[in-house]
């Protein structure tokens, strides 16, 4: 059986005041509207259609290859907006579920439970509702003597009794697609608002004597739609909890999830730790055993296992496997930082390679370097690395010391072995194992290398 999600997003969103269509707003680190898709995917069997109008160009831009896009232009209410659809789908799906991309917390097995219901319904849609005290403005389910559904009432047409009415149309349905095309046909001006509403198919199917399937939903969070901005923080602050919830289930231990912060689609590992006032972001997988803040913000990030993390900023970075950093440090895009590199406060690296066990303790800039393995970086190290038109690279050897307050300009490279003294302006490359001094640096003696593990 073919099964598709048409997901309504052509509405102007007047309230959110916003320049950006409300389909976009992010909710933990994705637009809203990728919430709703990936729900549906769980539920569809074809790939979604997605009626755009206002802000179309953004947000067809916006989902790419994830769905097939059809134009409402005007915007004429939510039957409107379904027919658009009916061009792309007809006989090409037995099945449609309809919903609108501003209910992003709706789950995949919420939709499928729709789906499994209108399956079993011999008449032609099946639809969700929620039992709230709070209508927040949602339609009203008019129930027959009998408990049948017979409408659903907008709220602002609704009677003060419909009003107290507390089964509320949460906003999904599912459709035998077939008698969708033919009813959303029939379905007339609201003469009120001029505007054709899709709530309306549910007394067309009454009309004809079919059954309409109403499948009351527990959950009247899942149901938050998103008017306004603080009706977004609200669905912001229960999609985190929700985020959250499942990596602890998953064995991610969180000191304070209130203060953690966690985008969709983040991965992390078990028996990792978070600590408070942490903020994880964007496309970043984490492994396991590892200790991350507090205060600590990460994005675009890929980190091994059994690291320590201490209040310091990564972003596009990869730490492997027992990497210490922090408190204070700031990696940018393109560092990387190899096993059992310690680094410790105030280290920016960026574009660069830390080779295994690399040691950089204290105030120091590396940019477009290479650092072999088990080299120390002394307090103060700059890789002088811009001259004011371009980057230049700098390659330092293994088992190297750089002393405290050496500049590297580069274009430059030291061999393994090698030793600078403190306050040592290097402008020329430096052999293995030797000594430079003084600015500019110049060799004073050859070293003997002491063997390290
Ligand atoms: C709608 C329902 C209401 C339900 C509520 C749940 C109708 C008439 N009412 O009201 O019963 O309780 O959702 O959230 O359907 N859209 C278009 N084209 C249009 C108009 C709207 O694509 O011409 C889209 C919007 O982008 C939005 C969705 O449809 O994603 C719903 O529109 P909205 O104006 O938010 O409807 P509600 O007043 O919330
Ligand atoms: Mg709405």
């Amino acid at each position: 059986m073919k099964i598709t999600a048409v997901l309504l997003a052509a509405g102007q969103g007047t309230r959110m005041k916003s320049d950006l269509p409300k389909v976009l707003h992010p909710l933990c680190g994705k637009p809203m509207i990728w919430h709703v898709l990936e729900a549906l995917k769980e539920a569809a069997t074809e790939p979604p259609v997605v009626v755009v109008g206002h802000g179309a160009g953004a947000v067809t831009e916006y989902l790419g290859d994830s769905a097939r896009t059809v134009l409402q232009k005007p915007q004429l209410g939510t039957a409107h907006a379904a027919m658009q659809a009916e061009s792309l789908l007809r006989g090409k799906t037995d099945l449609v579920i309809l919903t609108y991309a501003d209910m992003p917390l709706l789950r995949g097995e919420t939709f499928r439970r729709l789906v499994d219901a209108q399956r079993l319904n011999p008449g032609p849609l099946s639809l969700l509702t929620v039992i709230a005290d709070d209508p927040r403005g949602f339609g009203r389910i008019v129930r027959k003597p009998d408990g049948t559904v017979q409408a659903i009432v907008e709220e602002y047409v609704a009677t003060p009794e419909q009003q107290k009415i507390k089964e509320l149309n949460v906003g999904a349905y599912c459709f035998n697609a077939e008698w969708l095309w033919e009813a959303l046909k029939r379905i007339e001006k609201n003469p009120k608002k001029g505007e054709y509403y899709l709530t309306d198919v549910v007394e067309i199917a009454v009309r004809d004597n079919l059954p309409v399937q109403a499948v009351l939903h527990d959950d009247f969070i899942e149901t938050i739609g998103i008017n306004t901005r603080v009706h977004l923080s609200e669905a912001e602050a229960a999609m985190r909890a929700r985020l959250n919830r499942d990596l602890m289930l998953n064995g991610v231990s969180m000191r304070d999830p209130a203060s953690t912060y966690i985008d969709a689609g983040v991965k992390i590992g078990r028996d990792t730790i978070l600590m408070p006032n942490t903020f994880i972001h964007g496309n970043t997988v984490i492994g396991e055993r590892n200790v991350i803040g507090p205060n600590t913000i990460i994005r675009d990030t890929t980190i091994g296992n059994g690291c320590k993390i201490l209040a310091s900023v990564l972003e596009g970075a990869v730490l492997e496997d027992e990497v210490d950093i922090g408190p204070f440090a700031r990696l940018r895009k393109g560092a990387h930082l190899k096993s059992h590199v310690h680094m410790g406060n105030f280290g920016e690296v960026k574009d660069s390679v830390l080779h295994e066990g690399v040691k950089m303790g204290h105030f120091s800039y590396i940019g477009n370097a290479v650092i072999g393995a088990n080299t120390n970086i002394g307090a103060g190290t700059i890789t002088c690395n811009y001259d004011g038109e371009k980057k230049h690279p700098t390659t330092i050897g293994r088992d190297v010391f750089i002393g405290s307050d050496t500049m590297l300009v580069a274009p430059l490279t030291l061999g393994d072995g090698a030793r600078t003294g403190a306050g040592a302006v290097v402008t020329k490359d430096v052999p293995e194992d030797t000594l430079v001094v003084g600015m500019p640096a110049r060799a004073i003696r050859k070293l003997e290398r002491k063997k390290k593990g």
